[in-house]
């Protein structure tokens, strides 16, 4: 059928049914020749695999050989070390390749959810679809947080809101966790601290999910916690807008379809864009943040002390999200710091 029109007679309906089955039996055939060709060329790279695997043990014994060949008498230590010099370069390729070419399930976190698969892509744009599809997430997700904010600010005697929204927050970062994970074999220069980052938040979500919204503590404590929220989703909105921008200035420099060779330069884009007024903007919300985050470990260790003082039961879920808050709270500070120090100095050397 070459244009979509209107059928107007009985003779007009049949022709255009059987054009159908014509062009169906045409894409049919097509869908069995790309099937054939792909799976020819996946038989490639799996023998590519295979073969990378092979040179690497390969490498490997012969550098053990070298160290039994170095205390041999009368063998040169300074050819012996020439030799194990010339063979870095070799064992780079060989990781490089291998982390472009070997399918990858990635993490356990991911191996639980989806069991032993491949979540490697190897079609062209898709990698940068997964990361704006991830950013897409964060961008639609992120007012429904903030609508939680809201709602429990208005009520906050309700336990079954409370319950729903630890759900909720429960499943958010569950997913960030995976698409990061995923991200991350497919190229992606995610620091590893910023996927442990939403693993320690699923398990502040978890804690607070088991604390009883009656515990004296936990409705003491209950305001704090808002607020707490509501700035980190105002600041989540606004890392999402950074994170956007950065893409956005990617696709402008034309380096997004780098991300289609993963690995091939240093990280799979080299997405770093340096000290960006974006990024000098974010900083002083993220700091406060990450101190909220202090502080709020800092309120949590008081409370459990107090308790320990009165020599009454210790709630478990109080010391844990203790111990959660002052981990993300330090570990967000350090990586945010590096970074920040990190992006000064390329800015420097430029
Ligand atoms: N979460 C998810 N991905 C992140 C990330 C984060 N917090 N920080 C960086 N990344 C990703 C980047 O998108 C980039 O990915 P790519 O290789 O797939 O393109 C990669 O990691 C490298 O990024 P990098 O150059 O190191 O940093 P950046 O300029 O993208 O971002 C910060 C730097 C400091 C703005 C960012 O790390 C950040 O927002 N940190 C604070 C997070 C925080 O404190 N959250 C808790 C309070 S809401």
């Amino acid at each position: 059928m070459s244009e979509l029109h209107e059928v107007r007679t009985l003779d007009e309906a049949q022709k255009a049914v059987q054009e159908m089955l014509q062009k169906q039996t045409q894409m049919q055939n097509t869908a069995h020749t790309i099937k054939q060709a792909l799976n020819k060329d996946y038989a490639i790279l799996d023998s590519l695999v295979s073969d990378i695997s092979k040179q690497k043990k390969e490498l490997e014994r012969l550098s053990r050989s070298l160290t039994k060949i170095e205390k041999l008498p009368g063998q040169s230590k300074e050819e012996v070390d020439k030799l194990q010099k010339q063979m870095h370069p070799v064992r780079d390729t060989l990781k490089k390749l291998h982390h472009q070419n070997a399918p990858e399930t990635g993490s356990l976190f991911v191996r639980l959810f989806l069991g032993q698969v491949n979540v490697k892509q190897f079609r062209d744009g898709e990698r940068f679809r997964l990361k704006q599809e991830y950013e897409k997430f964060k961008r639609k997700t992120n007012p429904q947080f903030m609508l939680f904010i809201v709602f429990l600010y208005f009520f906050p005697k309700s336990d079954a809101l409370i319950t729903i929204w630890q759900i909720w927050v429960l499943y958010y970062y569950t997913t960030l966790a995976l698409r990061e994970n995923i991200l991350k074999v497919n190229g992606s220069t995610i620091k590893i601290w910023w996927i442990l980052h939403h693993y320690l938040s699923i398990t502040a979500a978890l804690t607070m999910l088991l604390w009883p919204p009656s515990s004296y503590v936990f409705q003491n404590l209950f305001y704090t916690f808002i607020f707490f929220s509501g700035a980190q989703g105002l600041v989540q909105i606004l890392i999402n807008r950074y994170q956007q921008g950065q893409l956005y200035k990617l696709v402008a420099m034309g380096k997004a379809n780098m991300m289609d060779v993963a690995g091939e330069a240093e990280g799979w884009l080299g997405s770093d864009l340096g000290w960006t007024p974006s990024a000098m903007f974010l900083l002083p919300f993220l700091l406060f943040v990450q101190f909220f985050q202090l502080y709020i470990s800092y309120e949590l260790f008081s409370a459990s002390y107090s308790q320990f003082r009165q020599k009454e039961w210790i709630e478990w879920q109080c010391i844990a999200s203790a111990f959660v808050f002052l981990t993300l709270g330090i570990g967000n500070l350090v990586t945010t710091i590096t970074t920040y120090l990190h992006k000064f100095e390329k800015h420097k050397k430029h």
